[in-house]
């Protein structure tokens, strides 16, 4: 039973069912070309059977539980799609305040690398001083520059702690099977490793030990967020519009870019939505913005962004659509207080919880925003469980990999990347540049 349902009835005077229908038998075509390999990026389609094939269970729980037995903080080393896959995954399944008051015997969870903030990684070396730390450094190449001089520092302050053997034990490399200076580096140090398959690119990694490590650091079933991730890969093996709600999503994205609608704003209500939306952003952007095209991906979180973004899209420049995220039931309900005088005047309320009011605030958003230009749906999510999770993962990787064929462009690579790179190790003097 699938824990997500799709709501378009907001759409319905910005795009029609003949337009939809138009669209079927080349989302076949595309499809046929994800399941057969015969489409641009090919040689990057492990991620579409990932939950099917897993087999990494033992292995990952069991380095997981011995990481968990002897470090209080765990440092998370890595950018792009090897960083956001495992902090969305932690942020959706984790209490608010994980960190703060600990995580149910587990350690704190801190990310490194993603940045080359000279403060940001002085006052982590300042949070963990005193604490005991492992540490996982992910790159799938192994020669990405923010990672690895993150895990140059953290690497030396780990072993004038622990001395290298001591060291060794507390870092675990999530790297390519064979290739790479990580791989090397690992090899040659007798670090443990997990490989990132070679067919899976960076930002499709989640499902692999990039992110599936990190969560089960972190105390997430990782088995239940992979069997909801292999219902999902068996829901969207459809090309059927009427029975696949992702690339139904895709399909939507791709009649709306069409119209004009060239920026998709993710709209969440729930702060434990933030790094998903962050993994979103990157999924989506990398695979579609390229050869002059693409959806521009971004991200608002409700309430708060309806007191600072919601002018902008209730009256703003009518070149964008909004997808919610709806989160259909709570952990806990809260209940609102009666109070007796009723100054705040809020008593109307009393005895409801604030998913009703959050319910009513998403529904409001929607309707008004619909009546000032912006089409939107809604992506409905039953829980914050790993198998929801899992199920959302591999949703909008297969709606992502649809919308790419769709617009003629190669989901898989991410050649822009490149530019600022060559350019920051020229000003670097880096050998070669
Ligand atoms: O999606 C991608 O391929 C990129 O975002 C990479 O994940 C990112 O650049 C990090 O690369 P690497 O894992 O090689 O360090």
């Amino acid at each position: 039973m699938s824990n997500l349902s799709l709501h378009c009835e907001n759409l319905s005077s910005f795009v029609s069912d003949h337009e939809v229908n138009d669209l079927q038998s080349r989302v076949d075509l595309c499809h046929d070309s994800l399941e057969d390999g015969t489409g641009q990026g090919s040689d990057y389609l492990g991620w579409s059977r990932l939950p099917s094939g897993f087999s990494d269970a033992a292995a990952i729980q069991s380095t997981a539980d011995s990481i968990r037995n002897v470090c209080d903080a765990f440092i998370v080393v890595g950018i792009g799609g090897s960083y956001l896959g495992a902090r969305a995954g932690i942020s959706y399944l984790s209490s608010s305040f994980s960190n703060q008051y600990g995580r149910q015997g587990g350690p704190e969870i801190y990310f490194a690398g993603q940045n080359i903030s000279s403060d940001y990684h002085a006052d982590l070396f300042d949070l963990i001083t005193g604490r005991d730390v492992c540490l996982n450094v992910i790159s799938k190449s192994g020669t990405t520059t923010e990672p690895a001089l993150a895990f140059r520092l953290l690497k030396e302050m780990m072993e004038e702690k622990y001395g290298s053997d001591g060291a060794r034990d507390r870092i675990v490399v999530t790297t390519d099977s064979s290739r790479g200076a990580l791989k090397s580096l690992a090899d040659e140090l007798g670090y443990r490793t997990f490989a990132i398959p070679d067919d899976v690119g960076g930002r499709y990694s989640v499902l692999t030990p990039v992110g599936l490590f990190p969560m089960a650091v972190a105390g997430i079933n990782i088995e239940e967020l992979m069997a909801g991730a292999r219902l999902a890969e068996t829901m969207y093996s459809n090309s059927s519009l009427g029975q696949n709600d992702a690339y139904y999503y895709a399909v939507m994205r791709q009649l709306l870019y069409q119209k004009g609608k060239t920026t998709e704003i993710l709209a969440t209500f729930q702060p434990a939505f933030h790094y998903l939306a962050d993994w979103w952003k990157q999924l989506a952007g990398e695979s579609e913005g390229k050869d002059l095209k693409g959806i521009f991906p971004s991200s608002v979180e409700f309430t708060s962004d309806l007191h600072s973004m919601g002018q902008w899209i209730q009256e703003g420049n009518r070149n964008i659509f909004e997808t919610f995220l709806v989160l259909e039931s709570s952990r806990r309900q809260l209940k609102i207080p009666a109070f007796n005088n009723d100054a705040d005047g809020l008593n109307y309320l009393a005895g409801e919880t604030l998913d009703t009011v959050n319910e009513k605030a998403w529904l409001g958003t929607a309707s008004a925003h619909k009546e000032g230009g912006v089409p939107n749906m809604t992506l409905k999510i039953k829980d914050r469980s790993p198998y929801s999770l899992g199920q959302i993962f591999y949703f909008f990787e297969r709606a992502v990999a649809m919308t790419g064929y769709l617009n003629g462009v190669n989901p898989f690579d991410q050649p822009g990347v490149e530019f600022y790179k060559k350019n920051m190790f020229k000003l670097l003097g880096k050998p070669g540049f």
